[in-house]
């Protein structure tokens, strides 16, 4: 029996991947990505080997994660109730899916993973893994075992004298924390109560608006098929697009976020998050689909995105339901070309530009000065009267403007 663990090289990882020896008598293949959370993952090598691990994965999957999973979600404006970028939910698909992969070349029958059974994490990784390997065996330690407290892990690691230098003398965060290229989330702790203002040294990546610059800083952003390709004229793969949107969006301010948000489970839950780089991407992908799409193209996307945002927040990614979508909104975005030029200031993003060479844009038509152009400004009285029809009927017969 073979299991294949997501191993971050963290106090209660480490835990794991003894407790799954000693409970399951199996052997743990250990899987570690850089995902760009800003941590080594090298060092989770030699903390495997001292747990007896013997086949260790560490990979860089930061360029599959931006085109794959982060750039394909941004084509769709998603965001979830209204605030969240989902950062979190979004890196999950790709864990899940090399998860399995590695349990294929391993022979490994089962997978593993630290989330707890309270959370978001553990759904979308097991339906993920069940999507992709419908006979896998999961195994969610936290679910099964009694080591509920930090105090009690500890205990467990002296009592098996498992070798976490790490596990006594780091200064714990006060909160729980996720992070990856596209943001970095903080729960737990002060933030339980949500009428409790999270403390300025919380926040890693950015700045307060209060201390950024005074100086605006331009931008200009080059979109081929809705992707983000040139950072002012400059181009740039995926992973460092998003790398250097988080570096600029942090330095001023850009990107804060304080929430309270449904998880699937049924729990209100209350989140801080920053995301900068998306908090950019965001606003730049609509200024530019603003002049290359179509109206009720445009509409219907907006329409179903909510839809979308839910799929990925709920551990749907690889969904028939959420491909589905997908094909469409790439589909929408073949003529999202061009630039969008932007002014961040002070927590804000400031659209100042937009052009294509596919733009719909017609000022000849759109222009408040002399009529030249297609538009005859006389077709529109028969366009109101015919959309008034019904309500003029329903007055007629004595309808009341109020019930
Ligand atoms: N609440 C967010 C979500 O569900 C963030 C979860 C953070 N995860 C974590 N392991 N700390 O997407
Ligand atoms: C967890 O419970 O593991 C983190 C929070 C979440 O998954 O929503």
């Amino acid at each position: 029996k073979k299991v294949v663990l997501a191993y971050s090289g963290g106090l209660d990882t480490s835990v794991i991947v003894r407790w799954l020896q000693d409970t399951y008598q199996c052997e743990v293949v250990t899987f570690t990505a850089d995902i760009g959370q800003g941590e080594e993952v090298e060092p989770a090598r030699a903390k495997a080997e001292a747990l007896g691990v013997k086949e260790i994965y560490i990979e860089d999957l930061r360029e599959e994660f931006v085109r794959d999973f982060v750039f394909p979600m941004f084509r769709a404006n998603t965001i979830y109730e209204g605030e969240y970028l989902l950062g979190t939910s979004i890196a999950r698909p790709l864990i899940a899916k090399r998860l399995i992969e590695i349990a294929n070349e391993t022979g490994a029958d089962a997978i593993s993973h630290g989330a707890t059974g309270k959370g978001n994490d553990q759904v979308r990784f097991e339906l993920g893994a069940y999507a992709l390997k419908p006979g896998v065996k999961v195994i969610a330690p936290w679910r099964e075992w009694d080591l509920t407290s930090r105090e009690k892990l500890m205990q467990y690691c002296e009592e098996r004298n498992i070798p976490v230098d790490f596990s006594n003398k780091k200064k714990k965060s006060p909160y729980s924390m996720d992070a990856n290229l596209l943001h970095i989330s903080y729960e737990g702790g002060v933030l339980e109560e949500p009428w409790a203002e999270a403390e300025e040294d919380m926040w890693r990546w950015s700045v307060s608006p209060e201390q950024a610059p005074d100086q605006a800083t331009y931008i200009e952003l080059t979109y081929e098929k809705g992707d983000i390709v040139a950072i002012n004229g400059e181009r740039m793969s995926p992973a460092t697009v998003l790398e250097t949107l988080n570096k600029l969006g942090g330095e001023n301010g850009i990107g804060r976020l304080d929430i309270v948000e449904n998880r699937f489970v049924g729990m209100k839950s209350r989140g801080c998050y920053e995301t900068p780089g998306g908090t950019i991407m965001l606003r730049a992908h609509r200024a530019i689909e603003s002049i290359t799409l179509d109206r009720e193209v445009a509409h219907l996307k907006d329409e179903l995105m909510p839809r979308y945002a839910k799929l990925i927040y709920n551990g749907f990614w690889w969904s028939e339901e959420r491909k589905m979508l997908q094909q469409m909104i790439d589909f929408s975005q073949r003529h999202v070309n061009g630039e969008v030029r932007l002014k961040l200031y002070k927590g804000n993003v400031i659209l100042v530009g937009r052009r294509s060479s596919n733009s719909l844009f017609d000022e000849s038509i759109a222009t408040f000065e002399d009529d030249a152009g297609s538009y005859n400004q006389k077709d529109a009285e028969g366009f109101i009267k015919l959309n008034a029809l019904r309500m003029r009927i329903a007055a007629s017969k004595g309808r009341k403007l109020i019930d």
